[in-house]
């Protein structure tokens, strides 16, 4: 082998790994998102958001999902239990802040639902007292959530009635990406 030829080798031994060492940054590029959505900080930051189709959901039903380990109430209301809410002085609550991030003030009804109709309440569905999950579907004296832990009854917006549970039941960021999705966070 001549001393030319042994340089052409290399040269093209050169040009070929160069060109694998390109494809492979190319295919780095592509995995590396997934590759980084798996970090922990990343999962987390994905969780902290999630998207719910509620187009199923019928009048009277709650959905129940797990947000950040938490359960999640979804309930689209009767108009019982609007009217019920809605009847409801201040003066009467225990609590009266709405709890809610996206309403903040007083614990009106319309402060605690989502659409000015107040037919849609989302809820993080934990007891106040001592973490329990209350009992949906117009449960407890109050048409709304009992929690049959030490006897919580809470009202059709989730507003803490009578019972050791000192604060209405918390209300997570959530908002409508469409008529039919809640977006959580
Ligand atoms: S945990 Fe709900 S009443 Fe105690």
């Amino acid at each position: 082998m001549s001393h030319a030829e042994d340089h052409d080798g290399t040269r093209r031994d050169f040009l070929y790994y160069a060109t694998a060492g390109a494809g492979v940054v190319t295919a780095g590029a592509a995995i590396w998102p997934l590759i980084n959505q798996m970090n922990p900080s990343a999962d987390v930051q994905a969780l902290s958001s999630i998207r719910i189709d509620v187009s199923s959901v019928v009048e009277g039903q709650q959905l129940t999902v797990k947000f950040l380990g938490k359960p999640v109430f979804i309930r689209l209301r009767t108009q019982e239990d609007i009217d019920n809410a809605r009847s409801v002085a201040l003066s009467d609550l225990v609590d009266t802040d709405s709890r809610n991030p996206n309403k903040p003030g007083q614990a009106t009804d319309q402060n605690r639902t989502m659409d000015d109709e107040g037919r849609w309440l989302v809820m993080t569905g934990v007891c106040t007292h001592l973490g329990c999950v209350p009992i949906g579907n117009q449960s407890g004296d109050y048409g709304g959530w009992f929690c049959p832990c030490h006897g919580s009854h809470y009202d059709a917006a989730g507003r803490i009635r009578r019972g050791p549970a000192p604060q209405n039941l918390h209300i997570p960021v959530a908002s409508f990406v469409d008529e039919t999705t809640i977006q959580l966070g």
